[in-house]
C-alpha cells in the first residue's frame, strides 16, 4: 500500500493581505488537486482562513490554524477556540511550535492545546524538537525525550492515532540549510520511539512523522526519499508559492528508496 505524504505550509504572520492570501491558497490548491498521493493543509493567519476556505471540493487540500487556545469559551480576549476553527472548515492545527514555545508557551500549556484540539475533533500537528545539537554527549536525545514525554503527558491513549508529530530541529528552523537527510531519519525513528514509550509501540508505528525546518523544492525530494519521513511542515517556502507548487510536485513522485 501506498503511504499517503502530507505536507503543511505554516505562512507564521504572512502574507500582508487577502489578496495576497487568496493568491496563494488559490494556487496551492490547484496544484494540490494534480497529486496522487499527498495531502496538503495550509496553516494561514487565522484573520485570512474563513475566506480562504472554498466551495471547491479538493479532498486532499484543507486548511489548518497555526495554535488554538486551550480554553472552551468564555472571558478570553484575544484567544480562538478549536471548535471555532472546526466550525469554519479546519481540519488540522499546528500545536507546539517553537516559536510558540519562545513566546512563554510550556509542555503543559501545549498539552492543554492538544487535548482541546482532539476534542473539537481536530489533528494536531505537535512540533518537538531540540534547541541544539551535541554531538560529542548526545544531550539532545535526553532533551527530545523530556519534551515528548511532557507534551502528551495528559493525553488520553485514545488519541493516539489521531496525532501528527512534527520533528523540527529548532536551529534548522528559519535557517539557510536543513538538517542533512541521514540525521533526519536517525531523529525521526528517535521521536517515533519516545512516542511509543508514552503511547506503546502499536501506536508508534503508525505516527505520521514530518520533518520541518528550511524546507525548499530543492531539498524536500532527498528529505522524504532518504529521510524516511510521512511528510513536512513547510514555512517560509508555504508563501513563496511557486517554489511551494514546485515542492509538492516533487514530494508527490518521490520513492522512499532515495531515487526520485
Ligand atoms: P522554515 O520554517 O521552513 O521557514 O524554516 C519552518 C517552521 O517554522 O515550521
Amino acid at each position: 500500500m501506498i503511504q499517503r505524504k502530507l505536507i503543511v505550509g505554516n505562512w507564521k504572520m504572512n502574507p500582508a493581505t487577502l489578496e495576497d492570501a487568496r493568491r496563494i491558497a488559490r494556487k496551492t490548491r490547484t496544484a494540490a488537486a494534480q497529486l496522487v498521493q499527498t495531502d496538503v493543509v495550509i496553516c494561514p493567519p487565522s484573520i485570512f482562513a474563513a475566506a480562504l476556505i472554498s466551495k471547491k471540493n479538493t479532498p486532499n487540500f484543507n486548511l489548518g490554524a497555526q495554535t488554538a487556545s486551550f480554553e472552551e469559551s468564555g472571558s478570553h480576549t484575544g484567544q480562538i477556540s478549536a471548535a471555532m476553527l472546526k466550525n469554519i472548515g479546519m481540519t488540522h492545527v499546528i500545536v507546539g511550535h517553537s516559536e510558540e514555545r519562545a513566546a512563554g508557551d510550556t509542555d503543559e500549556m501545549i498539552s492543554r492545546r492538544i487535548r482541546a484540539v482532539l476534542e473539537a475533533g481536530l489533528t494536531p500537528v505537535v512540533c518537538v524538537g531540540e534547541k541544539s545539537r551535541d554531538n560529542e554527549g548526545g544531550a539532545h536525545f535526553e532533551f527530545l525525550k523530556d519534551q515528548i514525554r511532557n507534551t502528551f503527558a495528559n493525553i488520553s491513549e485514545k488519541y493516539a492515532r489521531e496525532i501528527v508529530l512534527a520533528y523540527e530541529p529548532v536551529w534548522a528552523i528559519g535557517a539557510k540549510e536543513a538538517m542533512s537527510p541521514e540525521q533526519i531519519y536517525e531523529m525521526s525513528l528517535f521521536v517515533k520511539k519516545v512516542f511509543g514509550d508514552v503511547f506503546g509501540q502499536a501506536s508508534a508505528m503508525k505516527v505520521p512523522v514530518v520533518y520541518g525546518g528550511s524546507v525548499t523544492f530543492r531539498n524536500a525530494a532527498d528529505i522524504i526519499a532518504i529521510g524516511q519521513v510521512d511528510g513536512l511542515l513547510v514555512g517560509r517556502e508555504s508563501v513563496n508559492v511557486t517554489g511551494f507548487v514546485e515542492l509538492l510536485k516533487v514530494v508527490d513522485t518521490a520513492k522512499a528508496d532515495g531515487v526520485n
